[in-house]
């Protein structure tokens, strides 16, 4: 018996009961298994026993370091189930949470109310027609009864392009051209809708970028009572039977006669900050298809008559919701988004 070498057997044996984590089994390895460790330390000093007993001292001190080695895994695996089982205890998934919600995105109000505008036409026969948002002068303003110098093009700040002639559209009218040219001498009612430049100083009233959506019915025996009786009921549609509309005389080079449409305000003709006291709110121009205008399109005036009218979808939506700031529409504000 070598008792040095029973002592450090026993306290291996008895300590390592303890140990729950792979930190402290770590530890224990190295303290008895590794380099400088007790066995190691012993089997290295067998050189200095005497001769006989080195051989049965060594052979004591192996068996010892084997049966250590052996309790030192068994440990690891032990440590490792319990880790496991912890584990999936904590990791287990709880049914009765509830779960986390996807953020979803809407639709923008302009868009919104650009639906609503396409609905409303629809039912009475108008097809969407979309026409390009880069245009030639000629056709924004020249073939709309605008030639150059005109002093109407005040009405439309625009930006041009490095491309002299090429210009960003001021305004959706020049998409009636390109629909007469489509379908001339055939009857047309579409609407074209889309964005609109124009370059000018960014207010809560004016915005460099905004939709329109133009109005184009053009035939035979088209007149003046069609476009107030056609606006009229778009208006109804959109803003409430009870709402009255009034056609106001008003001025654009490309119809004759042209007229401005104002709806009641939402304070009911009291006056308020939104109308600034007038009781009416402006949602259109419109009017007669100018004779140049359709002669350009490729009709003959004396055979052909139609209307047309444009609208702002934003202004619209801002009149319906009492929204002060145009600028709020392209913002991209959460706030102001999540609230349609
Ligand atoms: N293009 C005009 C603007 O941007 C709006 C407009 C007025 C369009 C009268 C029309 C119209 O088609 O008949 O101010």
């Amino acid at each position: 018996m070598f008792p040095e070498l029973e002592k450090v057997h026993d306290d291996a044996k008895s300590s390592i009961t303890a140990i729950t984590d792979a930190e402290a089994l770590q530890a224990w390895e190295t303290a008895y298994l590794g380099r400088k460790g007790a066995i190691t330390l012993l089997l290295r000093s067998v050189g200095q026993l005497p001769k006989d007993d080195r051989a049965a001292f060594g052979q004591r001190a192996n068996a010892i370091r084997d049966e250590l080695e052996g309790l030192f895994r068994d440990r690891q695996k032990a440590i490792e189930d319990i880790a496991l089982a912890r584990s999936l205890e904590e990791g287990e998934i709880d049914v009765t949470l509830p779960g986390r919600t996807t953020p979803t995105g809407g639709i923008h109000p302009a868009t919104r109310t650009l639906r609503q505008i396409y609905d409303i036409w629809a039912d009475m026969g108008f097809q969407v027609f979309r026409t390009r948002e880069v245009e030639d002068d000629e056709t924004n303003f020249g073939l709309l009864n605008i030639p150059p110098h005109h002093p109407a093009r005040d009405m439309w700040d625009t930006f041009h392009t490095t491309t002299p002639g090429v210009i960003l559209r001021t305004h959706t009218s020049p998409g009636q051209i390109h629909a007469m040219r489509r379908f001339a001498p055939g009857p047309i009612r579409v609407i074209l809708p889309g964005m609109c430049f124009r370059y000018e100083q960014i207010s809560a009233r004016k915005e460099i970028q905004f939709n329109q959506v133009e109005g184009l019915a053009v035939g035979t025996n088209i007149r003046l009572s069609d476009l107030k009786g056609t606006i009229t009921a778009f208006a109804r549609r959109m803003f409430g039977a009870e709402r009255k509309v009034r056609f106001r005389g008003s001025y654009f080079p490309f119809t004759e006669p042209s007229m401005e449409v104002d709806v009641e305000c939402f304070c009911e003709g009291k006056g308020c900050s939104v109308c600034k006291g007038t009781g009416w709110l402006e949602i259109a121009g419109c009017g007669m298809v100018h004779p140049v205008v359709l002669r350009n399109g490729g009709y003959d005036p004396a055979v052909h008559s139609g209307f047309a009218f444009g609208m702002g979808p934003e202004r619209i939506t801002m009149l319906k919701h009492g929204i002060t700031d145009i600028r709020y529409f392209w913002g991209n504000d959460l706030r102001f988004l999540e609230q349609f």
